[in-house]
């Protein structure tokens, strides 16, 4: 779908791609796109950008304008039937990460100017109710979709949850674990969804003071509280609940897991900082050192070093 929306920029405005790089900066609309997922993940169906290798650039690049947002998507949980259960699990996976990040991440003030100079213009009520039905259909149904690919309810809910995971991450944005995700899959080449999800857990536990009513009703989705749990522990069952649910259809649960070296860490801590975009986007402010708190921790599987702080 991404490869569409690049060749349908280019028939449209022939150029290098890499003039279109970042926001705002394609200049028109282009080919009419009718977009039809063959895995359920991306969201990119309904989402505003592309995300491409450049072989100059150590980590992916990617193009976002309003005009990339396809007129048509076709939706048919059919097609992905013959995804793989690890494909199932990576894309599904990215998918709620993508829901996760869109719910919890900045909300920016309106100005009449915002729409007009950030594509990802941030959560809001719209982009909430998305986010609320894509967890809530990814919590039910993406073990059962993982662990039998027949079940086609199940593939059905998964889809629907990754639509409207892309629907309110393409107004919201998403936030640390996007953006330390591109320099783990450039130092691993690891595929995008093993490591935003690998990395979600260590995020929440990062941001969670400053997301607790967020993070308390993401308990509720998946279903964990129960009567007269207080919004703190429902914040602390939320990250459980992820982990489990991540856990339990094959993700990695460290960054090391993943392929990572302790000597790799520096510099995609490093690097995770220059997507700017995604740092700002972060509900609890990073630095250079509380980013490589977060990396450390992913890195070592033990979350404990970001609860205490
Ligand atoms: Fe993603």
């Amino acid at each position: 779908m991404d490869i569409a929306k690049l060749v349908a920029l280019l028939l449209a405005h022939p150029a290098e791609l890499s003039n279109y790089y970042g926001e705002f900066r394609v200049p028109g609309p282009v080919r009419p796109l009718i977009a039809i997922p063959t895995t359920a993940g991306t969201g990119s169906e309904v989402t505003p950008v592309a995300v491409l290798a450049d072989p100059a650039r150590a980590t992916k690049v990617g193009i976002s304008s309003p005009y990339l947002i396809p007129v048509v998507a076709l939706c048919d949980p059919e097609l992905t039937r013959s995804c793989p259960k690890s494909l199932t699990a990576i894309a599904g996976a990215d998918a709620l990460t993508h829901a996760i990040e869109a719910f919890t991440s900045v909300r920016k003030s309106p100005t009449p100017e915002l729409a007009q100079t950030q594509v990802f213009v941030g959560k809001n009520a719209m982009s909430d109710v998305h986010a609320r039905v894509a967890i809530s259909a990814l919590a039910a149904h993406l073990a059962q979709a993982v662990e039998d690919g027949n079940d086609m309810q199940a593939r059905a809910q998964v889809m629907y949850g990754a639509l409207h995971a892309g629907l309110a991450f393409g107004v919201a944005g998403t936030a640390a674990a996007h953006a330390i995700q591109y320099p783990v899959g450039a130092e691993t080449h690891t595929a995008h969804g093993a490591g935003v999800a690998a990395l979600m857990p260590y995020v929440m536990e990062f941001n969670r003071r400053s997301r607790i009513p967020e993070f308390a009703e993401i308990a509720r989705l998946f279903g964990v509280a129960s009567v007269g749990d207080s919004d703190a522990l429902l914040s602390r069952k939320a990250i459980d609940a992820v982990d489990a649910l991540f856990q339990r259809i094959g993700i990695p649960r460290s960054l090391s897991e993943l392929g990572l070296s302790d000597g790799q860490v520096h510099v995609v801590s490093i690097q995770a900082m220059q997507a700017t975009r995604l740092v700002n986007n972060n509900p609890e402010a990073l630095d250079e050192q509380a980013m490589r708190r977060i990396v450390d921790a992913a890195q070592s599987g033990d979350r404990s070093s970001l609860a205490a702080l």
